[in-house]
């Protein structure tokens, strides 16, 4: 089997067994990658090398364009909660290009990211994170950890998919609505603070944004 096969296998398995943290039916597409890595490739000129911090990388989609673009001196972390997708990362770091030429400078954090060590701060962390599953606090509180642990003028690239939260809201419950709202407040109140800039992905199935934020930025 092809290791996209095995990959999208890998990934839909996971969804049906926990949609809450896998959130999408099939790993993001590549336009999807390269926005979300964006700033992993414009460097604006600065020679100092990258600190990253992949956050749900699933069967690594995203990573692969991160590691395709990480120069010499560059780190990359990444926090999974998934034992199925962190496997198969090993995996992929063991011997599968463009992931094994970067191992040496990669390390895989098997938990979820509230449970990283905050021994280090990043430039960039880039989110894969289903943040339209989680409770209102469940997301404040991982806007609160990313803010931490990036430094000072570091940025955060994550997505959403384009209309997802007024099409879910339709088929919720009350409660189910009232907590889209809350994460669509908390979501504006982030950008609205720091978005300095939005990728359109529409050849994304489904299409999304990419939003890029520096928090203290003023806009
Ligand atoms: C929507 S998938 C994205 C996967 C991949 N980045 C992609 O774009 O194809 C969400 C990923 O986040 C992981 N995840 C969910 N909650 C997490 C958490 N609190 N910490 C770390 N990873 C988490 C899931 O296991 C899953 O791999």
């Amino acid at each position: 089997m092809s290791n996209w096969w095995s990959e999208v296998r890998t990934f839909v398995r996971e969804y049906r067994t926990n949609f809450k943290h896998t959130g999408a039916v099939l790993p993001s597409g590549s336009s999807l990658g390269k926005a979300l890595t964006r700033f992993v490739r414009k460097r604006d000129g600065a020679t100092a090398p990258l600190a990253i911090l992949e956050v749900g990388p699933g069967t690594g989609a995203v990573t692969r364009h991160i590691a395709a673009s990480l120069q010499a001196g560059d780190v990359l972390h990444l926090s999974e909660l998934n034992t199925s997708f962190v496997e198969l990362l090993r995996k992929r770091f063991d011997h599968q290009p463009p992931f094994c030429n970067v191992a040496e400078q990669v390390r895989v954090f098997h938990g979820p990211v509230e449970e990283l060590p905050h021994d280090m701060q990043y430039d960039l962390i880039i989110s894969g994170l289903p943040l339209n599953n989680f409770n209102v606090d469940e997301v404040e509180h991982i806007f609160g950890i990313f803010q931490k642990l990036l430094k000072p003028g570091g940025t955060l690239s994550f997505f959403e998919y384009i209309g997802i939260r007024k099409v879910r809201a339709m088929v919720s419950d009350a409660p189910g609505k009232e907590r889209l709202r809350g994460i669509a407040r908390c979501m504006e109140g982030v950008l609205q603070r720091g978005e300095i800039h939005r990728d359109h992905v529409w050849p994304n199935v489904p299409p999304a944004y990419v939003h890029h934020v520096r928090f203290g930025c003023d806009k």
